[in-house]
């Protein structure tokens, strides 16, 4: 894949964290290529790129290339089933056989179950080793190699073994999102538009007037897109790096989403659509709660709608069922479900106090979600 040269200074955007722990975002056109992109990194000798072979074969050679050292390539299996224990194991097995240590850097180079796995990887790994994230999908570009969450799945669940572990830096080239296949690029688009409505609402007239551009995949639209919604992200962070309280509106969409991907079947359903469908009850169920605007939740489907994102309920999945997922939710503390709500475009909340006579009339509304 022949990627372009940077040709305009990248955005450069620090997470400060608590105890002067700090993590770098980097984002433009052209830096995987660019070899003054690794020399400000200051990058030690032992390199090792965790990889798959979809994008091993699209951008390893190119940023190996670039990097100041020849680096190991690692690299494990496509695809979310082998964010695996087992695909762990095999990651450190090599890397001890290949006599890396705690002086080695891995580079995460994929989208986000590399990133995820890889991050893991450099948690533990004689107690943690310094990582950089090269996020290839958008939804790892806009969330995954931000915020320091990693992790891999159990059989009983997702994300159940991990650790909160800040990579130095994340490097973020939106070149390589040109080889996106066109699903996995408009699903990393809910993603965006839950920053907007979570967060700003300029940024949400932004998206609404620039739909075009970014659906085209140009590169200062989607330079512009990813670096608003990677600021919003740390700006979090850097409030609540583990969870306690406001990072909870990252999950926007979520409770309800995660639901329809269990009940639709995992890769049934792609994650960024079912957030989509998630977000559009998110919105309806706070018109009915009368914590938006009904005009609020119309223009938060409409927007959906318009970036050919999934906004209905599957109609084969029943309110019963979402319910009893959703109280299954590792997140469930009580027998009440958490959800995040929005006051208004830009504004949301994190609450338990749900009507169930609410959240059935939204799950039942079917065409009239949003009406
Ligand atoms: P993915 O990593 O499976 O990537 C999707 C597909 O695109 C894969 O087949 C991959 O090989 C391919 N691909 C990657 N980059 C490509 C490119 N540039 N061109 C062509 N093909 C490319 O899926 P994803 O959506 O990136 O990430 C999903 C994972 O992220 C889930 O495991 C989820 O739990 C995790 N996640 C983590 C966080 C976090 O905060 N850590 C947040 C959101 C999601
Ligand atoms: N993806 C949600 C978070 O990072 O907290």
């Amino acid at each position: 894949m022949v990627l372009q040269q940077s040709t305009v200074n990248p955005t450069t955007i620090n997470i400060e964290l608590p105890d002067g722990r700090k993590s770098e975002i980097v984002i433009g056109s052209g830096l995987l290529t660019d070899a003054s992109t690794w020399q400000r990194l200051e990058l030690p000798s032992k390199l090792v790129v965790v990889s798959n072979p979809t994008v091993k074969r699209l951008y390893f050679e190119n940023l190996a290339a670039a990097l100041p050292t020849e680096p190991d390539l690692i690299e494990m299996e496509d695809g979310e089933a082998h964010k695996s224990l087992s695909s762990y194991e095999k990651v450190i097995d090599a890397l001890i056989e290949r006599g890396h240590n705690r002086t080695s850097t891995i580079l995460a180079l994929g989208g986000g179950v590399v990133g995820d796995l890889a991050g893991f990887v450099a948690a533990t790994f004689y107690r943690g080793i310094r990582c950089v994230q090269i996020p290839t999908t958008l939804l790892a570009q806009v969330d995954s190699s931000v915020g320091g969450k990693t992790a891999v799945n159990h059989e009983r669940g997702k994300n159940l073994i991990g650790a909160f572990y800040q990579p130095s830096h994340a490097v973020i080239d939106v070149c390589t999102l040109m080889s996106l296949p066109d699903n996995v690029f408009v699903e990393g688009l809910a993603e965006v538009i839950k920053y907007g409505v979570i967060f700003d609402p300029l940024f949400f007239d932004w998206l609404e007037t620039n739909r075009d551009t970014l659906l085209a995949r140009d590169q200062d639209a989607l330079s512009y897109a990813v670096a608003k919604s990677c600021q919003i992200k740390a700006d979090v962070v850097a409030q609540d790096e583990r969870e306690q309280g406001m990072r909870a509106i990252l999950n926007f969409g979520h409770t309800f989403g995660h639901a329809i991907e269990t009940l639709a079947g995992y890769g049934t359903v792609l994650h960024g659509e079912a957030v989509a469908m998630g977000m559009t009850l998110a919105a309806d169920l706070s018109a009915r709660l009368a914590l938006c605007e009904r005009a609020d939740a119309v223009r938060t489907k409409e927007l959906l709608d318009s970036y050919n994102l999934p906004t209905h309920l599957p109609s084969d999945i029943r309110a019963d069922d979402m319910v009893r997922i959703m109280k299954l939710d590792k997140k469930v503390l009580t027998d009440k479900i958490r959800f995040v709500l929005m006051n208004s475009i830009g504004d949301v909340v994190v609450t338990d106090d749900v009507a169930s006579q609410a959240l059935h009339s939204t799950l039942d509304a079917g065409d009239a979600l949003c009406a």
